[in-house]
């Protein structure tokens, strides 16, 4: 297959870039795929909304820009965050042009929310179901561009670069280049290639790292971990982002989130004994930024011995809480909570990468020809913490930047004919797929235990020796083992696990997501740690 734009990812990344390299080409063809259905992304959990300088009298860009500089704790790179900030809202304007609809108050101007660390009400959202109705209007738009095909069902395996030429190349080949991907196709169980002329990543998140995560299934890391194997460059992994209020709900997995929006809107967290403990951590109290309330809460379930704390929102007006937050108030009564009445019970949940592949300002990557953009990237926005409802913008503004780029280099690159078909031979069918999933309890195990809020040297010293052994047990059963996508998936977030656990060890200092209680001081060390 040829196609010569490759998109890989459905979710509101892929779709932005896809819509727009389409609508600019209409002659040439452009290829969505992605590895489940469409609409399975982390794009359609989004709860709380997207910011944006909405209102100028009371907002500014300088506010926004601020408190998302604050959250990253001496990280973000400046630049990055003003391109986001000041693009934005031209973005938001698009997706609603596109037909996504945020909730308006009863003068018909946007409902602005409230979230940590923001300064003012800049959250537009849709009931509590933003993100649904972001990939639902842009799916739809996709439908009405004829150059456009969506795959589904569609797993990418690995980038396709020199190597697969034959040509040796390490982290020092100044032009490793992009030729297309290698996917399992799950409609014919074949090793198929696609080659391209620009392929975009916009594989989403690596939740899935950990045993209690927000993310659905697909978000394993897979296009980080390709782009680590391609030996591209990868940065920031140690700041996982953990969501201080996932419900607490043993056994269910992904954890069902409540939306920070809650707590902007007057929710209060209580401990065990009822105490509105925030207060105690930081002057901003629940709407402090997200590491800082995170660890308040681990810190309050390790004192008292309790594997959750309570989110408060008894006193809440009913009426207002059912329109702002009717899918919340549907989960809660079907598990038997009344959340008028008692308290939901809650607990930090892994949700966010804030590190992942590094970009520059167009999305360009380390490797030619290949652009990433959304969560899987590392633009430079998020530095140590990502400031709450940024990272819906982040990928549309990227994912227009990533066009604005690409649009100038097309006609200027060739197909690489040359690449060979998969070799898969000397693999049999897999004898035990329990093995896959033992293994990926196992790393999700490891990744909670010792490389969760809080880190220790020792602790990462363990997580790492485990995590060898996996890597080895699960490198011979790919050398060995047809391929599907669990073992593909497996893989990729051992590659991932170790990324985190190795910027982990890189990082001798306390910042933002990456507490470690053996380097408590923030030092004066403010460089990414590129692996
Ligand atoms: P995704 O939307 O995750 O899409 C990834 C795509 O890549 C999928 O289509 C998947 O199938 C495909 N893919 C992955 N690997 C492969 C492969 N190997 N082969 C083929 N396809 C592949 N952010 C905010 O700004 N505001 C919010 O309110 C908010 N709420 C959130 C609530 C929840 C519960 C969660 C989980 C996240 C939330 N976030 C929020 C974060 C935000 O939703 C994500 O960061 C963002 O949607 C990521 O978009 P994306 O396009 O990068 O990736
Ligand atoms: C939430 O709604 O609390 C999630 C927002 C985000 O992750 O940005």
């Amino acid at each position: 297959m040829q196609t010569d734009i490759l998109v890989i990812g459905s979710g509101i990344a892929g779709l932005t870039y896809a819509l727009k390299t389409a609508t600019h080409f209409p002659e040439k063809k452009v290829m969505v795929i992605t590895k489940t259905q469409a609409d399975e992304t982390n794009t359609k959990y989004a709860q709380g909304g997207i910011a944006g300088v909405w209102d100028e009298e009371k907002d500014s860009y300088t506010k926004h820009i601020d408190d998302t500089l604050i959250a990253g704790d001496g990280l973000c790179n400046e630049h990055i965050v003003e391109i986001v900030v000041k693009e934005g809202p031209e973005r938001i304007k698009e997706i609603i042009g596109y037909g996504a609809e945020f909730d308006k108050d009863e003068k018909g101007e946007y409902s602005l929310g409230k979230e940590g660390g923001h300064s003012e009400n800049r959250i537009l959202h849709h009931k509590d179901v933003t993100g649904k109705e972001m990939e639902r209007a842009l799916l739809a738009q996709l439908k009405l561009v004829p150059n456009i095909e969506l795959v589904n069902h569609c797993f990418v395996v690995d980038i396709i670069t020199q190597h697969h030429l034959g040509y040796l190349v390490t982290k020092s080949t100044l032009d490793i280049t992009c030729y297309g991907v290698y996917v399992l196709n799950l409609h014919t169980n074949q090793i198929e290639k696609i080659l391209a002329k620009i392929t975009l990543l916009a594989t989403g998140g690596c939740g899935q790292a950990y045993r209690t995560t927000t993310n659905p299934q697909i978000a394993t890391g897979d296009g980080i971990a390709m782009v680590y194997r391609a030996k591209g460059k990868i940065e920031n992994m140690e700041f996982i982002q953990f969501h201080p209020t996932a419900l607490y709900e043993p056994g269910v997995s992904p954890s069902f989130l409540i939306t920070e929006a809650v707590r902007g809107d007057g929710g209060i967290l209580r401990n065990k004994e009822g105490q509105a403990f925030m207060e105690n951590y930081d002057p901003r109290k629940d709407l402090a930024p997200r590491d800082i309330v995170a660890r308040a809460i681990d810190n309050e379930m390790k004192r008292s011995g309790t594997e959750q704390v309570y989110l408060d929102c008894t006193h809440m007006d009913k009426e207002k809480f059912i329109h702002h937050f009717p899918n919340i108030y549907e989960k809660c009564l079907r598990i038997g909570i009344d959340v008028m009445k008692q308290m939901i019970p809650v607990a930090p949940a892994a949700h966010y990468s804030c590190g992942g592949i590094k970009t520059d300002e167009w999305g360009r990557t380390s490797i030619q020809h290949l652009y990433a953009c959304g969560e899987c990237a590392s633009t430079g926005l998020h530095g140590a913490n990502r400031l709450a409802s940024n990272s819906l913008l982040e990928a549309m503004v990227f994912g227009h930047r990533c066009f604005l780029d690409s649009i100038q280099q097309l006609d200027a690159i060739d197909f690489e004919n040359r690449i060979p078909d998969w070799n898969a031979t000397g693999t049999s069918e897999p004898s035990e797929m329990i093995l896959i999933t033992q293994s990926k309890k196992e790393l999700q195990q490891i990744m909670s235990d010792y490389v969760g809020i809080v880190r220790t040297d020792v602790r990462l010293e363990r997580a790492m020796k485990r995590l060898d052994l996996l890597f080895a047990e699960t490198e011979t059963l790919y050398r060995s083992t047809k391929l599907s996508p669990q073992l593909c998936e497996l893989r990729n977030i051992i590659s991932v696990g170790y990324l985190i656990v190795k910027g982990a060890q890189f990082r001798k200092e306390s910042r933002g997501l990456h507490f470690n209680t053996d380097h408590k001081n923030r030092s004066e060390l403010l460089q990414n740690v590129i692996l």
